[in-house]
């Protein structure tokens, strides 16, 4: 069918970040999934980069939500408005309805794919096809995923990890862990409360974790100044924190994301285990840019690994890729369309054989 001078669409629906790519045209849209609420009146304050920079600093009569809790959709209202605006940011027409591709977690539940069809169908998409994140991975890293040989890919999210084994174009072995960067966030705030006795904002542990955070030793060990409210007197202060002691707090979330890569080996076949030996191991998703990771994945797997190229685009440029043989997969599969009668998913029309 032709698209009537709608444009495409592909967007990874991330935990922290929501991307959009635009047929023919690339990423147009990267900002936090984060959106700002009147709580008052239930109106769209501000969306993206502009309300992330008001967590934690919000009046009463507003309030800054991330609609996304490990990879699937918290709160289905919100991400639909969120979805909305992103929508018609990169639409040409007001009221055009693109074809959607929409990547979707590999763990994810029938009910929780079917909330992400729902919304973006009732968020202006005139059809959606999902794909799995793992899938858009490899292929926006740029791996053959056709052939008849074993890939893994390890994508660490804000909120999930997900660790898959591809061939000829499927996931072979998968397992999806609800781990993600906010985990390690958590890993440090926690840490700071615990031992400095001293609580600091969700933003400030990021940083913390992004300056200094690592999964294994650092060629150059840091050292930063954190400031937070000491827990005892309520009152402004500031600790000196190093890059070991960072680690130590993170090992927890850490060692159970390397688990699930040696879990996820253990269960491929050994033809394909074989190739992931020769090929490396594709660590992909903002998670994945923690210092050190790479080097941790190798000492405790034995396999060569290493980071997509762009690990936080990869996702989003790989579905914007599969957009291209969109018309070939009415072939394989049906998308969801919205129906005449408002909002019940139905398969569109038989497949054009
Ligand atoms: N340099 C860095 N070091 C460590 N972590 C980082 C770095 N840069 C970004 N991150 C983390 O990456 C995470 C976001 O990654 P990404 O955008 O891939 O997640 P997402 O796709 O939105 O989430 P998910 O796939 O779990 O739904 C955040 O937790 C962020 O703190
Ligand atoms: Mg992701």
């Amino acid at each position: 069918m032709p698209s009537f001078g709608n444009r495409d669409i592909a967007v990874d629906l991330g935990t922290a970040n929501t991307l959009v790519y635009v047929r023919g045209e690339g990423i147009l849209v990267s900002e936090p999934s984060v959106v700002a609420i009147d709580t008052a009146t239930n109106a769209v304050h501000a969306v993206g980069e502009e309300a992330k920079r008001m967590i934690g600093r919000t009046p009463a009569t507003i309030a800054a939500i991330r609609p996304l809790r490990h990879g699937v959709i918290a709160d289905f209202e919100v991400t639909e408005q969120m979805l909305r605006y992103f929508i018609r940011r990169v639409q040409q027409r007001r009221w055009s309805r693109p074809r959607v591709v929409m990547c979707a977690p590999s763990g994810i539940t029938e009910v929780e794919k079917k909330a992400v069809v729902e919304a973006s169908l009732s968020a202006g998409a005139r059809e959606v096809r999902l794909i799995e994140e793992p899938v858009a991975a490899a292929i926006g890293a740029g791996l053959d995923i056709a052939e008849p040989v074993g890939h893994m890919v390890v994508d660490v999210g804000g909120g999930t990890t997900e660790v898959a084994v591809l061939s000829l174009g499927g996931m072979v072995v998968s397992q999806s862990l609800r781990i993600g960067g906010y985990e390690l966030d958590e890993a440090i705030s926690g840490h700071i409360r615990r031992v400095h006795r001293m609580a600091i904002g969700q933003q400030t542990a990021e940083d913390i974790k992004i300056e200094l955070g690592s999964a294994a030793p650092l060629e150059q060990e840091l050292m930063t100044e954190v400031r937070g409210r000491d827990l005892t007197t309520g009152l402004p202060r500031e600790i000196p924190l190093g890059s070991e002691e960072v680690r130590d707090a993170l090992a927890e979330p850490v060692e159970a994301i390397i688990g699930a890569i040696r879990d996820t080996l253990e269960r491929t076949p050994p033809e394909l285990a074989a190739d992931i030996s020769e090929r490396g191991i594709l660590l992909a998703g903002g998670g994945a840019l923690l210092g050190a990771f790479a080097d941790r994945v190798r000492e405790e797997t034995g396999m060569p690994a290493g980071l997509a190229e762009s690990p936080l685009t990869c996702v989003c440029l790989g579905s914007g890729m599969s957009l291209e043989e969109y018309d070939a997969m009415d072939r394989l599969d049906r998308p969801f369309e919205r129906s005449a009668t408002r909002r019940r998913l139905r398969p569109s029309r038989a497949p054009a054989r």
